[in-house]
């Protein structure tokens, strides 16, 4: 790793917190230096100089950082094995189900867990906790306006259920907006709760390093309950999964033993 961008790295970590140690480093380095460029800075220093004082090129930054790509239903089989598979065992087990959707970005995947929870039980039974490091995809969650291309892979009869269509946008209802409490959390420098029977985290973990991988796992074995499940993004295969606790149930869901 350069010098420059290793400094830039550890004072990117005093000011904010975000350890860049942790993200792939050719990939994040990419990224930042195209956006540095095209703002016409010559080195990650003078970046960071900027950076120190400028509010909005600090957004900008973590906007570039953090990828908020997300859709309704996002690799939609997925969602049809917990809807047919997991959740039915979950609840059979379980009178109630403590639920994570972490880097939840701009609240498509927290919302489809509550549409889907809702052919289990009623609305006001249900309250997921969804948590991302990026404030601003947060502030979009909680108004819940999407573009008609975030809907695509979901099914009619929520589209017409829980949406009203106004012009181009989508409006999410009231009582499906409820069930979600968002909150800021980075997932490589807070606690984690504990007790929990299902936590998503996917697309997300593909950005880290192994190292990153390797403690998350560990966090999220003992964050989840026994017989609790872990649900990750589709090219996010753990290799190891007895190594922390965890069996394949199905296809990208692993079970803690
Ligand atoms: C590609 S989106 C995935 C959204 C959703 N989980 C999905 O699969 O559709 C990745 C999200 O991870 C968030 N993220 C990146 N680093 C994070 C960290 N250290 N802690 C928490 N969230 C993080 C980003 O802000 C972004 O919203």
């Amino acid at each position: 790793m350069n010098q420059d961008y290793e400094n830039f790295i550890r004072l990117m970590k005093s000011k904010t917190g975000i350890d860049l140690s942790m993200y792939k480093e050719a990939q994040m380095k990419r990224r930042l230096t195209s956006l540095f460029q095209k703002k016409g800075f010559q080195s990650f220093q003078e970046f960071f100089q900027s950076l120190d004082k400028d509010q909005a090129l600090l957004e900008e930054f973590l906007d570039r950082m953090t990828i908020n790509v997300t859709e309704f239903y996002r690799n939609r089989s997925r969602w049809e094995a917990l809807e047919n598979k997991i959740l039915p065992r979950l609840l059979k087990e379980n009178q109630s189900l403590k639920v994570w959707s972490s880097a939840s970005s701009t609240g498509e995947e927290p919302y489809t867990i509550s549409m889907i929870l809702s052919r289990f039980m009623p609305l006001s039974q249900i309250s997921i906790l969804a948590t991302d490091l990026d404030e601003g995809a947060l502030e979009r969650a909680r108004l819940g306006i999407y573009a008609e291309r975030s809907l695509a892979e979901m099914p009619t009869v929520d589209k017409n259920k829980y949406f009203v269509n106004d012009g181009s946008v989508y409006k999410i209802n009231d009582d499906i907006k409820k069930t979600v409490q968002f909150k800021k959390q980075n997932l490589l420098s807070d606690p984690f709760g504990t007790g929990y029977h299902l936590i998503i985290c996917r697309n997300v973990l593909i950005y880290f390093t192994e190292e990153a991988k390797d403690i998350l796992y560990q966090k999220f074995s003992k964050a989840l309950a026994p017989g609790g499940v872990l649900f990750v993004g589709s090219t996010e295969q753990i290799f190891n999964p007895q190594q922390y606790g965890f069996e394949v149930e199905d296809t990208f869901f692993y079970k803690k033993i």
